[in-house]
């Protein structure tokens, strides 16, 4: 078992990763919940027949009494109305203040359910089983929870700490390549931007199956960087920016796809490759990233170049409206394995990147 504390002052939570542990969820839950007797197991319509009732299984062995919650997969559930449905179900099933919410999906369960569990009674506890790959190494650790509203995604959100986080890497071995590739981005990420060991071994395992031999280590690392990240700027008010990185201008492309085109670790992908040019350009990061990381981006399968008109990558970087204020933070790596959020004047970024976007076009 691979263990890590995310040491937050008075909301400190362990990450355990350790194939098969759904089996073991039970103990591990009632050890952080030891008054809970209620818990509200939401889950999506693709995750439920793989993982739920084994979940169930598992929590019920150790006295809790459950309630899966089902909501449809996909992106659509992180609405208002979903959170209204969640609401209720948990009231009807006699949820109190000293129960729980587990949140046993990818991201989109991890954000909604979170939300839920941060907002319902004013706050209950929950305990984060993500099962993407994405979800392992991003979304399940750090606190931030949310739904999309009309005007954006994750426009109502809170910061709620999970008492745990519970990874099973044999989890990883049902999703599909697309699936399994979307998380990919967000791996290669990490060794840009913490570890540039890491990205060298990303390099060397060669694909999915290398990085699925070595699980464990793999979501270990990830989940450390976030963790450290987290540590220093739990309120995403300046380091957790690096977590963004190729993200800005990934917003762009997924935007241009209407969200439907390109998976967010597609889109976040083409944006790495993106600032690294640009990081080149400026004479920021050194001549060479871009092929170093098109490189093994490629070996999982991920695009390397995508195209979007110029006014979405205007609007998405928010330089449409970022203008008046001067002066925008955007992330470059000054070298392989470290980046750093850059305080850029908006017309000078506006003109790189037009000469970027023409030199792609
Ligand atoms: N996914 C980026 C963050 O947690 O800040």
């Amino acid at each position: 078992m691979k263990t890590l504390t995310v040491a937050l002052p008075g909301r400190e939570y362990d990450i355990l990763i350790e194939k098969g542990l759904l089996d073991r969820a039970g103990e591990y839950c009632r050890g952080v919940l030891p008054k809970a007797k209620r818990l509200a197991v939401v889950t999506d319509s693709n995750v439920a027949p793989l993982y739920l009732q084994r979940v169930q299984t598992a929590l019920k062995s150790v006295g809790f009494v459950v309630e899966g919650i089902v909501v449809p997969a996909g992106e659509a559930s992180k609405s208002l109305e979903m959170l209204g449905r969640l609401y209720d179900q948990m009231l009807s099933f006699g949820l109190s203040r000293t129960d729980a919410v587990v949140a046993l999906g990818g991201g989109v369960v991890g954000d909604l359910a979170g939300f839920a569990a941060a907002t319902v009674l004013r706050g209950v506890d929950y305990v984060q089983i993500p099962t993407t790959l994405l979800a392992q190494v991003d979304s399940s650790v750090g606190g931030k929870v949310a739904i999309d509203l009309p005007a954006g995604k994750n426009l109502a959100g809170a910061f709620w700490q999970p008492k745990l986080v519970l990874m099973d890497p044999e989890c990883l071995n049902t999703l599909s390549d697309k699936v399994f590739s979307d998380g990919m981005a967000e791996v290669i990420k990490y060794g840009c931007i913490r570890d540039k060991e890491f990205f060298d071994f990303l390099d060397q395992c060669g694909g999915r199956s290398g990085v699925m031999e070595h699980s464990e280590q793999v979501l270990h690392t990830c989940c450390d960087i976030k963790r450290q990240v987290v540590l220093a700027d739990e309120r995403d008010t300046g380091l957790r920016m690096i977590l963004n990185f190729g993200h800005t201008v990934g917003h762009a492309f997924e935007l241009a796809g209407h969200y439907e085109d390109w998976t967010h670790g597609q889109a976040v992908a083409a944006g790495m490759v993106w600032a690294a040019r640009l990081g080149e350009m400026l004479g920021v990061t050194p001549a060479g990233m871009q092929e170093k990381i098109c490189a093994v981006l490629e070996k999982y399968t991920l695009p390397t170049r995508i195209l979007c008109p110029w006014e979405t990558m205007v609007e998405a970087i928010g330089l449409d409206k970022k203008r008046a204020e001067g002066g925008i933070s955007f992330v470059l790596l000054d070298r392989l394995g470290w980046a750093e959020p850059k305080k850029m004047n908006t017309d000078q970024l506006l003109e790189q990147l037009k000469r970027l976007y023409e030199e792609t076009a």
